[in-house]
């Protein structure tokens, strides 16, 4: 009866076989895993059917490039936002911009401009309402950061990101701001609406079988670098948005909805195609201080962890 097993000699079989030592992180992740869908399948007396109906799920999500698009959903990217906003509390690092999710549509090289520049150059057919967003890359001590990334994108009219929408050029409202001497970055933009996800495609379906919506409020993303800083990874909000406390991927922060100035007069502003009263909004990136070299990476999510 050599290879006649119960449910848990197979578990421990398929956790404990190997002819190489292979990698023990990976190994110890993986039995848990796997440990907790063998229980799943048990206690909820999952069908054949419905495993299989899973499987061609998922491999459905993954060969639309779809896979990004569903943790944030299913609350893990905030999940790991609260872990390291836990950590920090517990190791006394307080202070400075909050941090949101990154999302699954950021593009790593846009055009750099210096001081300020314009997300929406080059976009006809945006016809947004023009919106400025201005202010300082700071230290934890309240200094100016001359020569910090300012890295920004979001969605267009439509809430769809470039990249990952054929019909928009390449890097469509993204850009990265390099702050001057005193620290300051600007841009022009319009006031992004909100994003949904994709109407039909495997997470659509997903989202109608469990009842959920799948609605973000208006944001615009940001990831803000600079030498011996802590990169920040966050998002702001515009403010008034329906979905604001009601974001599908569980993203807003209480701290990062903008306040708006609306009908400021155009002078000053002649450099960035503003000729008439507009809306801008002020806000300043407080970047703690590095512990090492790693938590001062320039890279995003996906390139850091594959790095
Ligand atoms: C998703 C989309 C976003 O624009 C975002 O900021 C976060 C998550 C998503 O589709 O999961
Ligand atoms: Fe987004």
């Amino acid at each position: 009866m050599k290879n006649e097993f119960t449910q848990a000699q197979l578990l421990d079989r398929v956790n404990t076989v190997r002819v190489t030592e292979g990698n023990p992180r990976v190994r110890e992740i993986s039995a848990r895993i796997i440990g907790d869908l063998f229980r799943a399948i048990d206690d909820l007396d999952i069908q054949p059917d419905e495993f299989w109906a899973g499987v061609d799920w998922l491999s459905r999500l993954g060969a639309v490039g779809q896979f990004g698009l569903i943790t944030a959903g299913l609350g893990f990217d905030r999940l790991l936002d609260i872990r390291l906003d836990e950590a920090d509390r517990r190791a006394g690092r307080t202070g400075g911009t909050q941090r949101a999710i990154e999302g699954p549509l950021y593009i790593a090289g846009a055009p750099l401009g210096k001081a300020e520049t314009r997300l929406d150059e080059g976009n006809p057919g945006e016809e947004g309402e023009p919106f400025v967003m201005e202010g300082r890359v700071l230290d934890a001590d309240g200094q100016p950061v001359a020569g910090a990334i300012v890295d920004v994108w979001h969605a267009n009219t439509l809430g769809r990101y470039s990249h990952f929408d054929p019909d928009q050029k390449a890097y469509a409202l993204r850009r990265r701001i390099e702050t001057d001497a005193d620290g300051t970055y600007r841009f022009r933009s319009f006031l992004p609406p909100g994003y949904a996800i994709p109407p039909s495609g495997p997470v659509a379906e997903l989202f109608a079988a469990l009842g959920r919506h799948g609605n973000r409020p208006a944001h615009v993303h940001f990831l803000v670098t600079a030498p011996g800083l802590r990169t920040l990874t966050t998002q702001v909000n515009i403010p008034g948005d329906t979905f604001i406390d009601d974001d599908f991927a569980f993203a807003t922060r209480d701290g990062l909805v903008l306040e708006l100035d609306k009908n400021v007069p155009a002078a000053g502003y002649a450099s960035l195609g503003i000729d008439k009263p507009f809306v801008r909004s002020r806000f300043d990136f407080v970047l703690q201080k590095a512990a090492d070299d790693s938590e001062a990476s320039p890279q995003a999510r996906m390139a850091r962890a594959v790095g």
